[in-house]
C-alpha cells in the first residue's frame, strides 16, 4: 500500500522546520510547575512532580519515559482531559488550569486533535462518519462536514474508503482514519499517545509519514508519545520523563526521514489504487 498523503500548497504557508527553532515562535504549550496527585482511597499517587514545559507552534515533539513515569497523566492534562492538582496551564494563550470541564470540552473541540494507540474509532460506524463526529460536536452543519471529512480521509490516502467500518480496514487505515478525525476541527496542537503501538514496522513508518506531513507542510504542532527510540527518531525533540520529572529535553538535528525510507522500502502487495 502507498500512503498518498497529498497536502495543498496553500495550506502549506508555514515552514515548520524553520519555527521549530525559533525561539520566537508563538507557545502553544506552557506548563508551569504542574503536578497531579491522583488519590485512590487513602493512597496518594504523585504522578507529576513539577513539570515545566513549553512547546512552540510548529514542533514535533516526543514523549519518552518509563511506564508509569507520567506521560499519559501530562497528555491528559495537555489535552484538557484532566487538570492539574498544583501548577498552570497555558494552552495557546489561554489559562486553562481553572476552567470548569465544560469550557475545557469547548476547548478541546476547538483547539485539539487526538489520536490514541487503539484508535478508539465506532465500530458500528463509517469511516466517513467517524471522522464527521467531532464536527457534530462542534456544531458544523452537514455539507460542510461531508465535504471536510472527505478531504480529510483523502489527505491521508483514504480515498474510496469512506464508507468502510473499522473491522473493514487494516490497522493502518484505521490509525489513518483515526488522524482523519483528528484533523476535521482544524486544530493547533494534534495528541498521539503511542499511536503507533498496535502497527508492524512498514505501518508504523506510513502512519510517522502523515505525521510528519501534518508536522512540516501545515505546520501542526504535534505531541507523541512512544516507547520506541526508533519512532522517537521522526520527531525533532525529545522529551524523557522520570518519575514525575522531565529527566531529558534535546533536539534531534537530522531526524528520520518517513518519505524517504517508505521510498527505499520494497513494495508490498497494493491494496489501492
Ligand atoms: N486515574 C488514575 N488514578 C490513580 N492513579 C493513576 C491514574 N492514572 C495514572 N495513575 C498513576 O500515575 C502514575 C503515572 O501514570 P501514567 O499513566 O501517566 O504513566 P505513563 O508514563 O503513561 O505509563 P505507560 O507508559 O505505561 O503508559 C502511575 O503510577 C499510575 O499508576
Ligand atoms: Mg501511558
Amino acid at each position: 500500500m502507498q500512503a498518498t498523503l497529498e497536502i495543498r500548497p496553500q495550506e502549506a504557508q508555514i515552514n515548520a522546520g524553520l519555527l521549530a527553532r525559533d525561539e520566537e515562535a508563538r507557545p502553544v504549550i506552557e506548563l508551569e510547575q504542574v503536578h497531579k496527585i491522583y488519590t485512590m482511597g487513602d493512597v496518594e499517587v504523585h504522578a507529576l512532580r513539577g513539570i515545566s514545559l513549553t512547546i512552540r507552534e510548529g514542533e514535533f515533539v516526543a514523549i519518552m519515559g518509563t511506564s508509569g513515569s507520567g506521560k499519559s497523566t501530562m497528555m491528559n492534562i495537555i489535552g484538557c482531559l484532566d487538570h492539574p492538582t498544583k501548577g498552570r496551564y497555558v494552552l495557546d494563550g489561554e489559562d486553562v488550569s481553572e476552567m470548569s470541564k465544560d469550557e475545557r470540552a469547548d476547548i478541546r473541540s476547538q483547539k485539539l486533535g487526538f489520536v490514541f494507540q487503539g484508535f478508539n474509532l465506532l465500530s458500528r460506524t463509517s469511516a466517513l462518519e467517524n471522522v464527521e463526529l467531532p464536527m457534530l460536536y462542534a456544531g458544523v452543519d452537514a455539507a460542510e462536514r461531508h465535504s471536510r471529512s472527505m478531504e480529510a480521509l483523502r489527505s491521508v490516502g483514504l480515498s474510496g474508503r469512506e464508507h468502510n467500518h473499522p473491522n473493514q480496514l487494516s490497522g493502518g487505515q484505521q490509525q489513518r482514519v483515526a488522524i482523519a478525525r483528528s484533523l476535521v476541527n482544524r486544530p493547533a496542537l494534534i495528541l498521539a499517545d503511542e499511536p503507533t503501538g498496535n502497527l508492524d514496522s512498514r505501518t508504523s513508518i506510513e502512519v510517522m509519514e502523515i505525521f510528519q506531513k501534518l508536522n512540516r507542510e501545515r505546520g501542526i504542532t504535534l505531541v507523541l508519545v512512544t516507547h520506541e527510540h526508533d519512532i522517537a527518531e521522526y520527531a525533532d525533540r525529545v522529551v524523557v520523563f522520570k518519575d514525575g520529572r522531565i529527566k531529558e529535553d534535546y533536539r534531534i538535528e537530522n531526524p528520520r526521514d518517513a518519505s524517504e525510507e517508505l521510498r527505499l522500502l520494497p513494495d508490498v502487495e497494493q491494496d489501492e489504487d
